[in-house]
C-alpha cells in the first residue's frame, strides 16, 4: 500500500515535469503570426538604420557613431530559435550568419567614420550596409517567412 503510494507520487512528479518542459517548449514556439525572436531583430534594425539615415542626412555625426554601434550589437534572437534557424539552413547557415558578418563590419565602418567626421567614408559604410540587409533578404527572407510563417 505504502509503496503503491509511492509509486503513484512518482509518477505524478513525471507528470508535472514533463508537462512543465512541454510548456517552456511551446513557449520558446512562437505560434503563426507572432513576431518571433528574429522579427524583434529586424524591426529593431530596421528602425536604426531609418534613424541612421536621417543622422547621416544631417550630419550628426555623434547620433551616426551612436546608432552605428546599435547596429553592431543587435538584440540576438533567443537561442531556441537559433537552433532552429540553423538547423532549417544546414549547410548554408554559415552563408546566412556571413550576412551578418557583414552588416556588423559595416556598422563598426560607419561609427569609426562618424567618429572621424569623414562624410563620405559614412556614407559608403551606410551604402555596404545595406547591402548586406538586401543580400541576405534577396537569398533567404522568402524562404525563411514560407517555411517558418507557413508564407504569412
Ligand atoms: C542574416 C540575414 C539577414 C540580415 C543580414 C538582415 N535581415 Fe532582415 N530579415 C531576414 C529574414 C530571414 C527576415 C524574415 C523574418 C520574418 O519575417 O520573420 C527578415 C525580415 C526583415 C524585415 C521585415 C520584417 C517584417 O515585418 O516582416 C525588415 C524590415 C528587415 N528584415 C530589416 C533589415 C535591415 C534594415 C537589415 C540590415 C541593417 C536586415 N534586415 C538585415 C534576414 C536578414
Amino acid at each position: 500500500m505504502k509503496l503503491r503510494t509511492v509509486g503513484w507520487s512518482l509518477l505524478g512528479l513525471v507528470v508535472a515535469v514533463v508537462a512543465a518542459g512541454a510548456i517552456v517548449v511551446a513557449k520558446d514556439r512562437p505560434g503563426p503570426g507572432t513576431p518571433d525572436g528574429l522579427l524583434a531583430t529586424m524591426q529593431q534594425l530596421d528602425t536604426n538604420t531609418r534613424a541612421a539615415g536621417d543622422a547621416i542626412a544631417a550630419r550628426n555625426w555623434p547620433l551616426v557613431a551612436e546608432l552605428a554601434d546599435r547596429l553592431n550589437h543587435h538584440v540576438e534572437p533567443p537561442l531556441g530559435q537559433k537552433l532552429r534557424v540553423m538547423l532549417w539552413l544546414r549547410t548554408q547557415a554559415p552563408n546566412f550568419r556571413g550576412y551578418d558578418g557583414k552588416l556588423r563590419t559595416a556598422a563598426v565602418a560607419m561609427g569609426a567614420a562618424a567618429k572621424a567626421g569623414d562624410g563620405q567614408a559614412v556614407s559608403a559604410s551606410y551604402a555596404q550596409l545595406q547591402s548586406a540587409c538586401t543580400g541576405c533578404h534577396e537569398k533567404y527572407q522568402a524562404a525563411y517567412v514560407a517555411h517558418f510563417q507557413g508564407g504569412k
